[in-house]
């Protein structure tokens, strides 16, 4: 899997922003020709997007575009002259309010067909599909099930807020009045619970007050605690807060490589099921938790401080 801590959004519109991305230590890059280019723009940009895929230097990241949703007219052009141009430059595409899997099925169509025809290897680009209403959400389940190349479920809060009349106008904060807890926890969840039905990563959207780190470190850690893999930065002071948020401590790193190798030891030198390590009992439960967390500490590139040392006989 790829990794995806940070996915960095950049406007397909400015060709500075598409040379400077490329500098920023951001794991994602999406190259966006939805809602951040104007309607006029959008011709420019997916030529602007063509070149800056073919001639840039985007090593270490993933690259992915997003094209225009389903409902304007603008999708099926975004997707040919993307790919013709810079397929073999270009990881995944993002498709943005995706309401039903067959908006899915038709982009996966199509790519094959542009696979075939370019003798690109079909099945190749991958796609990341955004949840921003409330349609796409009552049908994710079917959404995350719908096509081999998905590889991403994208919350979107604010065409969520918009699309469910959510009361507030500050994308990522509780709404005002409401006060009885997390007022994005059911739709984080049940976007996280389709997404691992699937083996799917979970990405959390956009923080707009871009001037606020804490307030994105604070919504950022919310949904690293649930166990979300990344979330999107929209300027470059968050690439490091989120590379930092969706990687483990190096304490927990540290802690979850020795319970994999304490268990191993135990399990396979001493057979024995349940074992203690320190004042725990870890478990065959404990070692898929402790899975999880080193894999995202390995992908984060974290090393060991400590190692385990079997007990002398
Ligand atoms: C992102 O596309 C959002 O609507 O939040
Ligand atoms: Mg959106």
């Amino acid at each position: 899997m790829r990794s995806r801590r940070s996915c960095l959004a950049v406007p397909g519109s400015n060709p500075r922003f598409l040379e400077k991305a490329q500098g920023l230590p951001a794991d994602e890059v999406f190259l966006d020709l939805e809602d951040s280019v104007a309607p006029l723009a959008k011709e420019g940009a997916r030529k602007n997007i063509v070149a800056a895929l073919r001639e840039g230097d985007w090593s270490g990241k993933t690259r992915v575009v997003r094209v225009n949703d389903l409902g304007t007219q603008w999708t099926y052009r975004d997707v040919i002259e993307v790919v013709e141009g810079a397929g073999e430059f270009l990881d995944c595409l993002m498709l943005p309010k995706v309401e039903d899997p067959t908006q899915v099925v038709w982009l996966d169509t199509l790519l094959t067909q542009i696979e075939k025809a370019n003798g690109l290897e079909v099945g190749g680009i991958g796609i990341e599909a955004q949840i921003e209403n409330a349609r796409g959400l009552v049908n994710v389940d079917a959404i995350a099930g719908s096509s081999r190349r998905l590889e991403t479920l994208v919350f979107g809060p604010a065409d969520f807020m918009a699309s469910i009349n959510m009361r507030t106008l500050v994308v990522g904060e509780q709404p005002p009045g409401y006060t009885e807890g997390d007022a994005y926890h059911y739709i984080l969840m049940r976007i996280l619970m389709a997404a691992r039905t699937h083996d799917l990563q979970a990405i959390d959207g956009p923080y707009l007050a871009i001037k606020d780190l804490d307030g994105y470190r604070r919504v950022a850690g919310r949904a690293a605690a649930l166990g979300f893999d990344g979330k999107w930065v929209l300027h470059p002071t968050q690439v490091e807060a989120a590379n930092e948020v969706f990687s483990p401590s190096q304490e927990d790193y540290d802690r979850a490589e020795l319970i994999l190798d304490a268990y191993e030891y135990y399990t396979t030198v001493e057979k024995r099921g349940a074992v203690m390590l320190g004042d725990e009992m870890i478990d065959e439960a404990s070692r898929k938790m402790a899975l999880v967390v080193a894999a995202k500490g390995r992908a984060a590139s974290l090393g060991r401080t400590t190692a385990f040392t079997p007990p002398t006989a």
